[in-house]
């Protein structure tokens, strides 16, 4: 029972869902990366010089575009093209930003102190009000040089960085951001991106409604999706235990290529059920601990190369059994205990499965 505990807390079933916009934070910078590469090896500057860049349209803007607007900007504005005024705080104008929001005004021309949207960006990122919140992309440090010395210099506008003033580091600083057009750009792509990777999951799910419909008929409340933003099937047999035999594996048969885990914990799966399991290529988890499999039945999971985890807790597997996972290379997780495994096959099989932990349990001398 020890070695079972974890298998409810895989089946995660219930999850809240997470706001799609979480997963594309890497596709974000992978475009913003791609962007800075751009200006690199481009020797035709497509951007202004950053002496000629409009101090507020062509410098403040690309920055809080990229970074703020996603929660602090009006339909029209706001690249996820929802209204999200957060803290009821609009940064899209330079009046609303002195306007402010819930607190105090968001910048005061010439008060680095005073501004709380420098306070906010250089608070700790672990900070609750730190700003962007954590895990967004966050405001790197040429951009902060960039918006210090903006108030610094009194929030110019209608101006050229050059006929503001700024200094040389300043536009060293702003020759490496990207420009008003390519963060739209790129925001435009990575929102487009957003919504061409939720049409395909809705797709994919989709298709799935009617096996799982099929499924869940022989076995209520055991097979579900991972996660909401996922395809990947889960499936369970712990309320069926001993109920759930070789013939009923073979009803997964349909959703055999989107199951991901599978727990057989305590069923009466045995070798001849092997066969099924083998078919589910996919397969990240499996529990086969307390069933029947033995040696004979291994040879069917040798062809599953994604298999991270493998429960087989209380079976009769062997040294012989072993050498067959010998080639599961992805696998992380092997539970031996109560098995007639001995220690020195344990060595061997490390040898080639080098960042798995077996686990032998806890010997009883
Ligand atoms: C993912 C959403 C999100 C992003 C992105 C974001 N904010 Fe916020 N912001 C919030 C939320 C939520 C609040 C309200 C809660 C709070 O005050 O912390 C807030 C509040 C604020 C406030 C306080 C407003 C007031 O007067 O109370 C400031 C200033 C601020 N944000 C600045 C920024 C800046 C500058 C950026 C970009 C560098 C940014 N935020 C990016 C969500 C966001």
């Amino acid at each position: 029972m020890l070695l079972g505990a974890g298998f409810l807390a895989v089946r995660s079933l219930g999850q809240p869902p997470i706001e799609i916009v979480m997963s594309h934070r890497s596709l974000f910078h992978f475009v913003l990366a791609a962007l800075a590469l751009c200006f690199v090896i481009s020797d035709k500057a497509i951007a202004k010089s950053a002496a000629d860049r409009d101090v507020y349209k062509g410098v403040v803007v690309p920055i809080l575009r990229a970074k703020c607007y996603q929660c602090h900007a009006d339909v029209s504005d706001n690249p996820s093209g929802k209204k999200k005024i957060k803290g009821k705080l609009e940064l899209t104008s330079l009046e609303l930003m002195k306007k402010g929001g819930d607190e105090a005004p968001a910048v005061v021309a010439g008060n680095l102190e005073e501004s709380i949207l420098l306070m906010r960006i250089n608070l700790p990122h672990d900070d609750e009000e730190h700003m962007p919140p954590e895990g967004k992309p966050q405001i790197e440090e040429s951009e902060l040089k960039v918006l210090e010395w903006w108030i610094k210099a009194e929030l110019p506008v209608g101006k050229s960085m050059k006929d503001a003033g700024a200094p040389d580091d300043i536009l060293a600083a702003v020759e490496s951001l990207p420009t008003d057009e390519e963060v739209k750009d790129a925001l435009a792509e990575m929102y487009a991106q957003a919504d061409a990777s939720a049409a395909r999951l809705a797709t994919a799910r989709d298709a799935l409604k009617d096996p799982i419909a099929e499924v869940s008929g022989h076995f209520p409340n055991s097979i579900g999706f991972i996660s909401q933003q996922d395809s990947d099937l889960t499936f369970t047999a712990v309320s069926m235990r001993k109920d759930f035999n070789d013939e009923h594996l073979a009803k997964l048969s349909p959703v055999s290529a989107g199951l991901v885990d599978v727990n057989l914990s305590a069923t009466s799966i045995t070798d001849a059920g092997a066969a099924t399991l083998g078919k589910m290529s996919r397969l990240r988890k499996l529990w086969l601990n307390g069933t029947g499999i033995t040696d004979s039945g291994l040879d069917a999971l040798r062809s599953l190369s994604d298999l991270e985890y493998l429960n087989l807790y209380g079976t009769e597997i062997t040294d012989a059994g072993l050498k067959k996972l010998a080639g599961l290379k992805n696998l992380k997780k092997l539970y031996l205990w109560q098995t007639k495994v001995t220690p020195g096959a344990v060595e061997e099989f490390k040898k080639s499965v080098t960042d798995c932990d077996v686990n032998m349990g806890i010997k009883v001398e």
